[in-house]
């Protein structure tokens, strides 16, 4: 399972880009990164810079297809690695299947179920991102939605497993489903990496590699 990473913020995206093979983005993490309507195709430049040639996926917002299919030109002629992100909806359909003829590949978002996985991938996206921990809100078994959807999507489609709260969930699934990518956010990565028992473990080491440095009284002498 690939991993992407659920971030505008640069710093994080440096952080990561060793085990990171794609990004998402949508407008909350947008604000939550800095990001203004002025700095956006700045920003998603730079994130091209420091993942390279990989798939950045950046969310369309309008409600009308021509309008969704005008904006994700503007964001398509940003930067050749951007991903068009479309919510699930019918227009979303549509635009999924305008943007596709045109040869963009598609995100599509928001899917809560197989069905809407399903659907997503008939008209054509690339793409189809199911959401973890909102499905779970809404009482459903995620693992049984993320693993019915990749059985039943095109072959062409890839899915993606995004929403995720908790370090477990990262394990839940690549452990349980068969899910192509998992995006996470990095601070669950930071949790992961910086386990309380590897930082003590480092920190003996270093603490005794400078001691080797030091000369011992007995030989002093
Ligand atoms: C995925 O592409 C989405 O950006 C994200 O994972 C949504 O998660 P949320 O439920 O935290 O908004």
């Amino acid at each position: 399972m690939k991993i992407w990473l659920d971030t505008a913020n640069l710093d994080e995206l440096r952080k990561y880009r060793a085990i990171c093979s794609g990004v998402t983005t949508n407008p909350t993490i947008l604000l939550k990164s800095g990001v203004t309507i002025d700095t956006l195709y700045t920003q998603i430049n730079k994130i091209a810079e420091i993942i390279i040639d990989c798939p950045i996926s950046v969310e369309v917002t309008e409600k009308d297809p021509d309008e969704m299919v005008r904006q994700a030109e503007m964001f398509k002629d940003t930067n050749r690695n951007v991903v068009i992100k479309v919510p699930m909806s019918p227009e979303g359909l549509e635009t999924i299947k305008l943007l596709c003829d045109q040869g963009i590949d598609v995100n599509c978002t928001t899917c809560m179920s197989a069905e809407q996985a399903y659907l997503a991938s008939q008209a054509g996206a690339k793409y189809v991102s199911v959401f973890w921990n909102r499905v779970s809100d809404a009482c459903v078994d995620p693992i049984t939605v993320v693993n019915d959807s990749v059985e039943i999507i095109d072959v062409n489609s890839k899915l993606v497993v995004g929403s995720i709260r908790t370090i477990r969930d990262v394990t839940d699934i690549i452990l349980k489903t068969h899910a192509d990518i998992i995006t996470v956010p990095t601070k669950f990565l930071d949790g992961i990496v910086t386990h309380p028992k590897t930082l003590e473990a480092i920190k003996q080491f270093d603490d005794d590699w400078s001691r080797l440095f030091k000369p011992r009284e007995d030989s002093e002498k």
